[in-house]
């Protein structure tokens, strides 16, 4: 579904993907794990159409090229992306949220259809439907985390990115959102997860790639993964 191939980006001097190639197939969970600052977001941020590479290509269901396109029409093309803090509308209620999320694909679908999405959202996160008409800025962190994910849904995405859904969450409600990922995977949904609790994403991805320092240093079966001793020592601890 989307094919990234030696993708180089830079904020002034500071290189901060130099290189990166992956693959996100169709209906499966590819997860990127790594420390801080090591280009997850900068990866999520490019793709989306936030940052202009200055080389490589990031091609979506093998013909539609994404680098040069604005945000908005790599929306447009079925990329949505759940940002790194959420990112949820305080002011507005989890409903008004879901319609916002809706936005970029109103006009091909319709309200009814929309009514029928926002009934898919709350079937995935019921917490969302019993507050529904609570601000989502009064929302627990979890739930910001359920709005997030449930907004992008809403655009009805080939692929689903997820920046680090787990940022500054209780342990337990950790468990909860990665459990929702599963139900996402199992539901078809293509998804690309950045995270840097490595163990907990590939419990949940079927393939992994470790970025370091803006490159991918080892990749494989997240089930492999997990045993790699390199993999172990460099994230011992980390979830
Ligand atoms: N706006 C910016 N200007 C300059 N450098 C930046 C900017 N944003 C990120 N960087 C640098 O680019 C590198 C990659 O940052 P990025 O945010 O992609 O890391 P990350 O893997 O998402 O980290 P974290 O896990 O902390 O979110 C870091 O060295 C960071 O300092
Ligand atoms: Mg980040």
């Amino acid at each position: 579904m989307l094919e990234i191939k030696d993708l180089h980006v830079s904020y002034g001097l500071v290189r901060a993907l130099q290189g990166v190639s992956l693959n996100v197939p169709d209906g499966k969970l590819v997860c990127v794990i790594g420390s801080n600052g090591a280009g997850k977001t900068t990866l999520l941020r490019s793709i989306s159409g936030l940052l202009k590479p200055s080389q490589g290509s990031i091609q979506l269901a093998g013909k539609e090229e994404l680098v040069g396109r604005k945000p908005h029409m790599v929306t447009r093309s079925g990329v949505a992306h759940c940002p790194e803090g959420r990112r949820v509308f305080p002011e507005q209620t989890v409903t008004d949220n879901l319609i916002l999320g809706a936005f970029s694909t109103m006009k091909k679908t319709g309200q009814a259809e929309m009514r029928k999405d926002i009934q898919n959202v709350f079937t995935i996160f019921p917490r969302l439907q019993e507050r529904r008409e609570q601000q989502a800025g009064t929302l627990s962190g979890g739930e910001q985390q359920m709005l997030a994910i449930g907004r992008a849904l809403m655009s009805r995405p080939r692929v689903l990115l997820l920046d680090e859904p787990s940022m500054g969450l209780a342990p337990v409600i950790i468990d909860e959102v990665f459990k929702r990922l599963a139900e996402l995977k199992e539901r078809g949904i293509t998804m690309l997860l950045v995270e840097q609790l490595a163990f907990r994403a590939l419990g949940v991805a079927d393939y992994g790639y470790v970025i370091e320092n803006g490159k991918i240093m080892i990749e494989g079966e997240a089930s492999k993964l997990m045993n790699d001793p390199r993999v172990k020592e460099a994230y011992l601890g980390g979830g």
